[in-house]
């Protein structure tokens, strides 16, 4: 059950959504819409990380999006052609989906004008974001789990307060892929995080705790990110802006409990599809037909 099912109040209301990235993994797919509007199953993978922070409570979804980005807007957007047409066809529940799509919440879209990286990505949210704890999703991560990992992140939030990052052990040879902790477990599954470093070659990896893509931040971070020198690829890091603000407040990471579905890359997104199809009853023997045939 989640928290609006359950109706009480989130102490996160508002989610950001780092989506201005080009997309030049799935091209020429992604030449004029956005990677995050490719289906996954039978929803666009932005869904699945609205659909996450919608099961947090958060209310208010802030788009950092970039050229290109247009079809997200449209997405949650009402449809007044479609609606018109489902309704004249008599499609009641496919009429009532759509509605739907734009009842879900405030989206509010900000322009992040140059690629500088996800900390630059995030300080763009500042304007909206500059006065509470909020949520971030990486929507390429797409996560299934009950509760939903951003829930999971928010229980520790709500009882030790502090900024919280989604943690997962990863093999030695991937930590260059990701940003990696140094903590201290707590309790089970969860850590307080003393240092961090993004995407460290294996040899030089303080541990193989990785940071998944959610976050709870405080609103302390955006000073800390308008100072942020470029760091690992020349950008502007997350990792490293967090690693400035555990000098000012504590920082906690969850291992958290669910599976998560890697949409970054053209076979993650491929692997995710077939995966969570075999997983959909009528959708299972379809899958099944293909694969025996070929
Ligand atoms: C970003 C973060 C990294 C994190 C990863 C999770 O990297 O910078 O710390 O581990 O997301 O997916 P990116 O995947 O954008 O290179």
């Amino acid at each position: 059950m989640n928290r609006r099912e359950t109706g009480s109040a989130s102490s996160i209301t508002k989610c950001l959504f780092p989506v201005a990235g080009l997309g030049t993994r799935f091209l020429p797919a992604t030449k004029e819409i956005a990677k995050e509007m490719l289906p996954l199953v039978d929803r666009p993978i932005i869904a699945y990380g609205v659909d996450e922070a919608l099961s947090a409570g958060c209310r208010e979804m802030v788009m950092i999006t970039g050229r290109t980005k247009k079809s997200i807007e449209d997405y949650f957007d009402r449809s007044y052609e479609l609606e018109e047409l489902l309704k004249a066809r008599n499609k009641k529940t496919l009429y009532e989906k759509v509605i739907a799509l734009s009842e879900l919440g405030d989206f509010i879209y900000l322009r992040q004008h140059s690629p500088l990286g996800l900390g630059h990505a995030v300080l763009c949210g500042e304007p909206v974001c500059r006065n509470e704890y909020f949520g971030v999703i990486l929507p390429d991560d797409v996560m299934i789990a009950e509760p939903s990992v951003l829930s999971q992140l928010l229980a520790v939030h709500e009882e030790r307060g502090g900024s919280v990052l989604a943690l997962e052990e990863v093999p030695r040879e991937e930590t260059s892929r990701y940003g990696i902790v140094v903590g201290t477990e707590v309790a089970p599954g969860v850590y307080s995080i003393s240092d961090m470093v993004e995407k460290p070659a294996p040899e030089d990896a303080p541990s193989t705790l990785a940071i998944m893509g959610r976050y709870i931040l405080s609103p302390a971070i955006f000073p800390i990110l308008a100072r942020q020198k470029p760091g690992a690829g020349g950008e502007i890091q997350l990792t490293d802006g967090v690693r400035t603000l555990l000098s000012e407040e504590p920082v906690w990471g969850v291992v958290y409990n669910g599976r998560r579905f890697d949409c970054g890359t053209q076979q993650g997104w491929l692997s995710a599809n077939i995966r969570l199809a075999m997983e959909n009853p009528l959708l299972r023997e379809v899958v099944r037909q293909a694969i025996i045939e070929e």
